[in-house]
């Protein structure tokens, strides 16, 4: 969905989403968040899965129709500097805030993961133009496995002095970020993941959207102190 907003498309960084409000009726009464995807002058991409009613909703928008939405909000991704090797590895529809960051960086390695040719999340022009590795479960486009194995087997081709400048930036599925924590730990690879958490205020005050830290007792809120957060802050949960 492309939406003109010129004062958030101009005012987001990569890893920022907005709060969307579906309709005017109460159902659904909560807002929704999504990332916020490419930006372009005053119009900004939202890309979403429908999941249930709200995206649903969502999904049925026309051209012309008024969304109201609450953004930038949340913290966004740290930007590399020139001597690191950025690495954005997405999974599913995890994709959409790195499509963003993607377009403040230069030369980074794009990792997509998906769970077949028929689920891709990005289509086959922006994946040809960006450069995009593509991993899938069944085997049935790129790489046969998951992301995070495609991200060590890319792993080999590097010195080791070389995987000292890897940063890498990750959203997607809990499992998939679990196991990229572990992968990144192993190697001593710094990586920023961008997590996700249900969500009802989307501004820090119901407390809904918890993550436990890892360095100290309590918990961050994903909609405030998130949602990218640093792998070594954050206590990963099934
Ligand atoms: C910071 C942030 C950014 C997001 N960006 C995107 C995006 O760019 N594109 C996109 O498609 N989705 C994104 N999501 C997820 C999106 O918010 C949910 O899919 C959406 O709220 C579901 O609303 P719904 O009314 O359609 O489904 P609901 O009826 O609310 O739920 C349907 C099903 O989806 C599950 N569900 C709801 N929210 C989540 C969630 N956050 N994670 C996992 N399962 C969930 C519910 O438990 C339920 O089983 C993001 C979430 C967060 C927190
Ligand atoms: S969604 Fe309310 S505190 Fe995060």
């Amino acid at each position: 969905m492309t939406v003109y907003s010129p004062v958030i498309s101009r005012h987001c960084q990569a890893g920022q989403f907005v709060h969307v409000r579906i309709g005017d009726s109460f159902n659904p009464f909560l807002r929704r968040p999504l990332s916020i995807g490419p930006c372009d002058g005053d119009y900004l991409r939202l890309i979403f899965t429908v999941k249930g009613i709200g995206t649903k909703i969502l999904s049925e928008k026309q051209p012309g129709d008024m969304i109201d939405l609450i953004g930038p909000l949340g913290k966004p991704f740290y930007l590399p500097d020139e001597k690191s090797c950025p690495v954005l590895i997405g999974g599913g529809i995890g994709v959409v805030p790195l499509l963003t960051l993607d377009d403040h960086i230069k030369k980074a390695v794009f990792l997509l993961g998906v769970q077949s040719k028929t689920s891709l999340t990005v289509d086959e022009s922006e994946i040809n133009q960006r450069g995009i590795s593509i991993a899938s479960d069944d085997g049935s486009i790129g790489f046969n496995g998951n992301v995070v194995q495609l991200f060590e087997k890319t792993l080999q081709q590097w010195s080791g002095t070389e995987k000292q400048k890897i940063i890498v930036y990750a959203c997607g599925p809990m499992p998939m970020m679990i196991a990229l924590k572990s992968v990144c730990a192993k190697f001593s690879i710094k990586a920023y993941l961008s997590l996700e958490a249900p969500m009802a205020c989307g501004v820090g005050a119901c407390q809904s959207c918890v993550v436990r830290k890892a360095k100290a007792e309590g918990y961050y809120l994903v909609c405030q102190d998130g949602p990218v957060f640093d792998a070594q802050d954050v206590e990963l949960q099934p």
